[in-house]
């Protein structure tokens, strides 16, 4: 290797590339300190540059001030091809944010030239960037078929804004293989399943063996299959079939409303614990697990209407109040709680507040009073979400996801807030390309956190194309190891938000072609049933890994049952027979 590609393979490591993507940038890590517009690189549009010692990566970063208005910024021409995928990303330190201000408004932005006319595209936006902080910026775009030309900005809702930028890429998103499935399927037979041998002992001769058999039968998931529910549906005697259809096919719940602040406390004071906890009692008897959304809401519109003007000590109170109502309640029922539901798109505790981290108050509170539940970020616009105004008619939705990657990443750094996993809403809308879903996805995975898909389904209105559309999402997140459980956004669409996106429909909730679908996947392509004789006294199997019952049996009697659970260890189930022919008995199972 030169000296050179030595050089270019180091600057591509720290500037995060996947191996094997090409920087179609120059002067990506602002290394050469000429920022004029015939340079054919990053140039200053509208603003002063200067090189500066402060770098993500290599020496220098470019320090961009004078900004004349709020579009001025580092800017650049792309030589870009017609109807492609890109990923643009960078880093980007604010040196201040505007006064009276806890954080800025930063926007990525594509012009793009066609034949056709012209458009502007929001590739990402960072509400909520603090200053100081090395922060990542970006996100994807399709070029349209007749492009000409294309100009990229980096620029943040005030003039008065500095900042810093280091270390950018663009790169094509690859297309997924065709095959991707193959891949995917050896994956998931990989992560999601584990090795189970059963070993039959005590017998005298394998004669005895003749006629013995053995049923391995996964009655729940490790995986997280769940839905959103009606509280006051999961306990009402005239909607049994909604429920029957729930318990048979889903083995999580979120409360769809009736944990939400505002949804139990209309009138101050006066909080309806009844209809939720009610609904968690009668789900947990039938085993159900249940993650909690969500104790605060971050966005004005959403927060209890009495709250709305609450700050300062008092907001502190009120929030205290909440956290000491619910969570002692839930305390050893629920796995989750969503903790500050969207809190990259809002910021009512923070302004309110005054401080800029007080969702890192919020999981040290919670975890002081259950230390055990699991605490979740959980917004949108990650993968792919619902669309701005100004995205509307383009290729996507505008996406948070660097956003969401620098909260997780600013709160993972931080040994005192525990974060457990990132929850990703996931509505997704009708065009949808797998490799950007994967791709942005992938982002995701690189927090190194947990993920949860949270909130998932789908507005594509042919039940066909949804339900091609359902396998190809699932099968993508259950072949993403980090991802741990998909929980869709309701299932009926007698109750949903959404109808159009249901799976089950009508008065005898009755699947539809992409609710026969994920029961194809949640009831049999992904979940073990092995009957086998065991003649020979030894039996290797491989399971989904969850929790099981192995039967024994002779000419059809069930000699003895054990309940045991696989995880990523295996299973190793030793059963001691005694007696021989017709008076042949199990006498115990030992798993382990
Ligand atoms: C992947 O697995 C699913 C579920 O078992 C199966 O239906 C599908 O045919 C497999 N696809 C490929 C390409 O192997
Ligand atoms: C909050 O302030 C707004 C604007 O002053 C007012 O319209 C609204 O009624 C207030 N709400 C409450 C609950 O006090
Ligand atoms: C908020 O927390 C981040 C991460 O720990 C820290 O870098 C930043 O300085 C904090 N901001 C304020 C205003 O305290
Ligand atoms: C397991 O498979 C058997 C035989 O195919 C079937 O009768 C039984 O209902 C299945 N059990 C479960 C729990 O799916
Ligand atoms: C099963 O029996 C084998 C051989 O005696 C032993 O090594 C193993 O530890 C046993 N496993 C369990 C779960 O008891």
């Amino acid at each position: 290797m030169s000296h050179r590609s030595v050089l270019v393979l180091l600057l591509t490591v720290a500037i995060g590339l996947a191996f094997g993507e090409i920087n179609l940038l120059k002067n990506a890590d602002f290394e050469l300190s000429t920022f004029s517009e015939s340079s054919g690189a990053w140039y200053a549009n509208g603003c002063s540059a200067t090189a500066s010692d402060d770098s993500y990566t290599g020496a220098h970063s470019v320090r961009v001030t004078n900004r004349r208005g709020t579009w001025a910024g580092m800017s650049y021409h792309l030589t870009l091809k017609p109807g492609t995928n890109y990923y643009f990303k960078a880093h980007i330190k604010l040196q201040n944010v505007p006064t009276h201000d806890l954080t800025a408004n930063t926007q990525v932005m594509v012009f793009l030239q066609m034949t056709s006319g012209s458009k502007y595209l929001t590739l990402s936006e960072n509400k909520v960037m603090q200053p100081h902080i090395w922060q990542a910026i970006g996100g994807d775009f399709t070029t349209p078929a007749d492009l000409t030309s294309a100009r990229l900005y980096i620029q943040s809702k005030d003039a008065s804004v500095n900042y810093l930028l280091d270390s950018s890429s663009l790169v094509e998103i690859p297309p997924l293989p065709i095959n991707w499935k193959t891949t995917a399927n050896a994956t998931i037979d990989k992560m999601r399943k584990a090795d189970i041998t059963v070993s039959i002992y005590g017998h005298s001769s394998t004669k005895d063996l003749i006629g013995v058999t053995i049923e391995v039968i996964q009655n729940k998931h490790e995986f997280g299959f769940g839905s959103a529910v009606k509280a006051s549906a999961m306990t009402n005697p005239q909607e049994t079939t909604y429920q029957k259809v729930f318990y048979d096919n889903f083995e999580w719940a979120t409360i769809e409303n009736f944990l939400k602040w505002r949804m139990m406390e209309w009138t101050e004071g006066k909080v309806n614990y009844a209809t939720a906890m009610n609904a968690v009692d009668e789900m947990l008897k039938h085993g159900t697990n249940i993650r909690a959304h969500n104790l605060f809401w971050d966005r004005k519109s959403n927060v209890p209407a009495w709250l709305a003007n609450t700050t300062g000590q008092a907001l502190i109170q009120q929030m205290e109040r909440r956290i000491n109502g619910i969570v002692p309640r839930t305390k050893g029922k629920v796995e989750h709680w969503d903790v500050n539901n969207e809190n990259i798109h809002g910021n009512f505790f923070e302004s309110g507040t005054g401080d800029v981290n007080i969702t890192m108050w919020m999981f040290k509170e919670v975890h002081k009073v259950d230390p055990t539940v699991k605490l979740f970020l959980n917004d949108y616009g990650v993968v792919k979400d619902r669309y701005s105004t100004q995205d509307t008619g383009q290729h996507g939705a505008l996406i948070m996801l660097q956003d969401y990657y620098n909260q997780a990443m600013m709160f993972k750094a931080r040994p005192d807030v525990p974060l457990y996993g990132l929850g990703i809403q996931a509505h997704m809308h009708s065009s949808i390309d797998v490799s950007v879903v994967k791709y942005r996805l992938d982002q995701m995975v690189a927090t190194g956190l947990p993920l949860w898909i949270t909130e998932f389904d789908l507005d594509v209105r042919d039940d066909n194309s949804r339900a091609d559309y359902l396998e190809d999402l699932l099968t993508l997140f259950f072949s993403t190891p980090e991802v741990e459980g998909i929980i869709f956004w309701g299932f009926w669409d007698g109750n949903m938000h959404a109808p159009i996106r249901a799976l089950f429909t009508g008065s005898d909730v009755k699947p539809n072609a992409a609710g026969r679908r994920y029961q194809q996947l949640f009831k049999r392509d992904w979940r073990t049933n092995i009957t086998t004789p065991i003649a020979s006294g030894h039996a290797s199997l491989r399971g989904f890994r969850g929790q099981y019952t192995l039967r024994v049996t002779k000419a059809g009697h069930t000699l003895k049952e054990e309940k045991f659970t696989l995880t990523s260890k295996g299973a190793d189930l030793n059963v001691t027979v005694s007696g021989s022919g017709n008076t042949m008995q199990v006498s115990h199972i030992l798993v382990g």
